[in-house]
């Protein structure tokens, strides 16, 4: 039996956004979408409703757009009361030779306003943060969660675009069906913090050792890649989009009580970093379970090794936010 849950997705008249709230209105689980976003959004987020709202999909869409100010917090109740999921693609998308620590400062402050929204009129729900930089970000929410006396298990940091990309990029190369390849992602979500592990995957694993550091690097640049020939005017839209869905549908078919496993970056306990990307399963709840690593080979090990001490500063620049903006 489908569910029939409520979802918002903020910033949902953005780049990602819009095809994100498409893919999430087309998801059978979902009975009621929001789909909300600034005033001065480029396409106002009532139209993004009504041209949603006439896809022959059980599922109701409607549109809210508030201020940019602290005031959005209260009337933001309107759309977010009663949701079970909030996925978050609001935000800056980085430019041209901007890393994502450029972003922090702005899109940590976007993000807790989302997220002090959330913790007021849902908390409850799963919120889905796509909003970079994640390795930051993430953890700086999961501390403003904490302190409302809330469960940081229901933030979840969104790196499903890179098991994509490598899923296609090994599908690429070998030529094997999509359906036997599933690389897991694990770290974070930049730059060499993303470390794919071919190993795990049992087409990826066929392929020469030789081979796998430029298949890597391949899968950490694609996020640049898609910047520079967008050319100034956005990051990865619709392959985000694609990837934000699969996560979203996946913790709505847990919540309806179909378990179901995806990468993502999350408080952890697997590692010594208290932020991770590992599996994760979904259920009832939200996040059941965080994964361990598994066995990794040498070349990973070695990858582990080295990403450790540049996303522990990224999580501690996240911790930093939080405390000076309590
Ligand atoms: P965009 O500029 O096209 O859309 C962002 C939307 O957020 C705009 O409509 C804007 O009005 C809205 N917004 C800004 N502040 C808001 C607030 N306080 N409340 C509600 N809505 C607000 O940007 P795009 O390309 O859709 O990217 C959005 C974010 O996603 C960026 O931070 C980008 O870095 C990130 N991103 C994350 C990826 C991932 O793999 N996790 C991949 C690609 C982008």
């Amino acid at each position: 039996m489908a569910g029939n849950f409520k979802v918002c997705v903020v910033g949902g008249a953005g780049g990602i956004g819009q095809p994100l709230s498409m893919l999430m209105a087309m998801d059978p689980n979902v009975s009621e979408l929001c789909v909300y976003d600034l005033t001065l959004a480029m396409v106002p987020a009532a139209g993004v409703a009504a041209d949603l709202s006439h896809l022959n999909k059980k599922c109701k869409v409607t549109g809210y757009a508030f201020d940019k100010d602290d005031k959005a917090i209260d009337k933001a109740g309107e759309c977010l009361k009663g949701c079970n999921l909030v996925l978050v693609p609001a935000g800056v998308p980085r430019k041209p030779g901007q890393d994502r620590k450029d972003l922090l400062n702005i899109n940590a402050g976007i993000a807790k306003n989302i997220v002090e929204a959330c913790a007021k009129h849902c908390p409850e729900a799963v919120v889905g943060l796509i909003v970079n930089p994640v390795n930051s970000v993430v953890p700086a929410m999961c501390e403003l969660w904490k302190k409302k006396g809330l469960n940081p298990a229901k933030i979840v940091g969104v790196t499903t675009l890179d098991v994509v990309r490598a899923d296609k990029f090994v599908h690429e190369m070998t030529g094997l069906p999509m359906d036997d390849i599933g690389v897991p992602v694990i770290g974070g979500h930049a730059g060499t913090t993303i470390l794919p592990l071919f190993s795990q995957c049992q087409v990826g694993k066929t392929i020469p050792a030789d081979k796998i550091p430029d298949l890597d690097k391949k899968v950490q640049d694609a996020g640049t890649v898609v910047v520079a020939a967008k050319n100034g005017k956005g990051s990865a839209t619709l392959s985000m989009a694609y990837a934000g869905a699969r996560l979203g549908k996946a913790v709505l078919a847990g919540l309806n009580g179909e378990v179901s496993t995806e990468c993502a970056y999350v408080e952890s306990k697997v590692t010594e970093l208290p932020y991770f990307a590992s599996k994760v399963t979904f259920g009832k709840q939200g996040v059941e379970t965080v994964h361990p690593l598994g066995e990794l080979n040498e070349y990973e090990q070695g990858r582990l090794d080295a990403l450790m001490p540049i996303l522990k500063e990224e999580i501690e620049a996240g911790l930093e936010y939080a405390k000076e903006n309590e």
